[in-house]
C-alpha cells in the first residue's frame, strides 16, 4: 500500500499532458522529460495491428497515441487513479485498455504475449532488474520489442530511494553498459542504450534503452 500510496501522490502533484503539442497534435509519443524532444514512435518499428504493454502508463498518453496509429493497447499502472485518468481522457480510442496493478504482479500472472513493451520513466527504472526484466522476456512475442527511457544514473549513485516524502520507491539506476549486459544476460538479443542529449538551456539527459525476443529464443 505505501508503493501505491507514493504514486498516487505523485499522480495528484502532475500537471496534465497538454491538449496539443508544437506540431498541433493531440497525440504524440514522449520518450523524455522534455516537451517536443527526442525520437518517436518509429523507433518501435511497424504499430498497425501490433499488440503493445505499457508498463506504468500514468495517464496513458503515450498509449494512447500507439492506440491511434493501429495499435492494440493495454497500459498496467499501479495507481487506480491514473486507470481513472486515462479511461476519462481517452477511453473513445478504440484498441486501448487500462489496468490497475503492480507490473509485476500482472507479468507473471498474464499469459498474453505482446509485440511491443514500453515503459516511459516507469517500472523497469522501478523494479530490481535481474528478476523483472526475464518476466518481461517471457511476455513479449518472437521478434517483439522492449523499449524504456529514465534519467542517467548520476555520479553519486547506487540504488537511490527518490519521491522524497514518500520514501518507498527505490529507482535502479544502471549505466548504458549496464543495461546492455543486462538485457544480454536475460534472454534480449540487440540490447542498445542511447543517451539523448536535454534541449538547449537543459542539462539532464536521457537514456533511451531498446532490446529484442530473438525469434525461437525464450
Ligand atoms: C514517472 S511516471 C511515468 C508515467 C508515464 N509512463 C508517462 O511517461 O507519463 C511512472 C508511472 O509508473 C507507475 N508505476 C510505478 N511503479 C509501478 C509498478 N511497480 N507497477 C505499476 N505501475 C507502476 C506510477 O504509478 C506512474 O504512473
Amino acid at each position: 500500500m505505501e508503493l501505491v500510496d507514493a504514486w498516487e501522490r505523485y499522480a495528484r502533484e502532475r500537471t496534465p499532458r497538454r491538449e496539443s503539442n508544437a506540431r498541433g497534435a493531440a497525440t504524440w509519443l514522449n520518450w523524455t522529460q522534455y516537451p517536443d524532444h527526442g525520437p518517436d514512435e518509429s523507433i518501435l518499428g511497424p504499430l498497425r495491428g501490433r499488440t503493445v504493454l505499457e508498463l506504468g502508463s500514468g495517464s496513458g498518453c503515450n498509449l494512447a497515441h500507439l492506440a491511434t496509429l493501429g495499435a492494440d493497447c493495454v497500459g498496467v499502472d499501479i495507481a487506480p487513479s491514473q486507470r481513472e485518468r486515462a479511461v476519462a481522457r481517452w477511453g473513445h480510442i478504440p484498441g486501448l485498455t487500462f489496468h490497475t496493478a503492480e507490473t509485476t504482479d500482472y507479468l507473471i500472472r498474464t499469459d498474453a504475449l505482446f509485440d511491443t513493451i514500453l515503459s516511459i520513466f516507469g517500472p523497469v527504472w522501478f523494479t530490481e532488474p535481474e528478476q523483472f526484466l526475464p518476466l518481461i522476456r517471457k511476455r513479449l512475442s518472437p521478434g517483439g520489442v522492449l523499449a524504456f527511457s529514465h534519467k542517467p544514473p548520476q555520479d553519486d549513485r547506487q540504488t537511490v530511494t527518490t519521491l522524497r516524502e514518500a520514501r518507498a520507491v527505490t529507482r535502479w539506476d544502471r549505466s548504458p553498459e549496464e543495461w546492455t549486459s543486462l538485457l544480454a544476460s536475460s534472454g534480449f538479443s540487440q540490447p542498445k542504450a542511447d543517451i539523448i542529449p536535454p534541449p538547449e538551456g537543459h542539462c539532464g539527459a536521457t537514456l533511451l534503452v531498446t532490446a529484442h525476443a530473438e525469434a525461437g529464443r525464450a
